[in-house]
């Protein structure tokens, strides 16, 4: 069984937490936990299984790393790859541009088998290109005003992903 590769991008570390979370959730064996700032085209490419995790920032924009990664991501082939997105966002302070980052991530890694949508059920916010047909493009995790749900929101999404990412 191959690992899967869970990148992620965090200012204030509260999606580091997150991840780590995720890991112990999927087993340490399973996956290999990456900052994305110390990541690579090269090192990215070699998982056919990826987790991306980016906070939003700014008013809808990607974690800084995550920014400066932008070409850097586009020089990879997503063809052929599963990816999941996990995004962070305060659904409270900026209900109009809710946890979109994982919207730029996912503009990004298209080409890819994009697993892990979730239900929008639960959060109350105003706006979110993150949700197309209804659904987040990933799990969508708020430390700010929900962190009471977190445990049982990555428990869940685990549990849907797990399969898909071949563990
Ligand atoms: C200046 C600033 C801008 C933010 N912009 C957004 C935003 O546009 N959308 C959103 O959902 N959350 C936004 N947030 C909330 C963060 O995404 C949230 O607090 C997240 O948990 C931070 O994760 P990190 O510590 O891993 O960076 C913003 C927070 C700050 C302080």
């Amino acid at each position: 069984m191959s690992k899967v590769g869970l990148i992620y991008g965090s200012d204030g570390g509260m999606t580091e937490d997150v991840c780590k979370r995720l890991v112990n959730i999927l087993g340490e064996d399973n996956v290999e936990m990456i900052e994305v700032c110390d990541s690579s085209a090269d090192q990215i490419s070699s998982f056919d299984n990826l987790i991306l995790a980016s906070s939003t920032w700014g008013s809808g924009d990607l974690q800084s790393d995550w920014e400066d990664f932008e070409d850097t991501l586009d020089e990879i082939d997503f063809s052929g790859k599963t990816v999941a997105l996990l995004g962070l966002g305060d659904q409270d302070g900026y209900g109009d541009t809710f946890a979109e980052a994982i919207s730029l991530l996912h503009d990004k890694v298209k080409a890819a088998n994009i697993i892990g949508q979730t239900s929008t059920e639960g959060y109350d916010y105003e706006e979110s290109n993150a949700v197309v047909d209804d659904m987040f493009l990933g799990l969508v995790i708020d430390e700010d005003n929900q962190d009471d749900l977190t445990d049982d929101r990555l428990a869940a999404w685990a549990d849907q992903i797990k399969g898909d990412l071949g563990l």
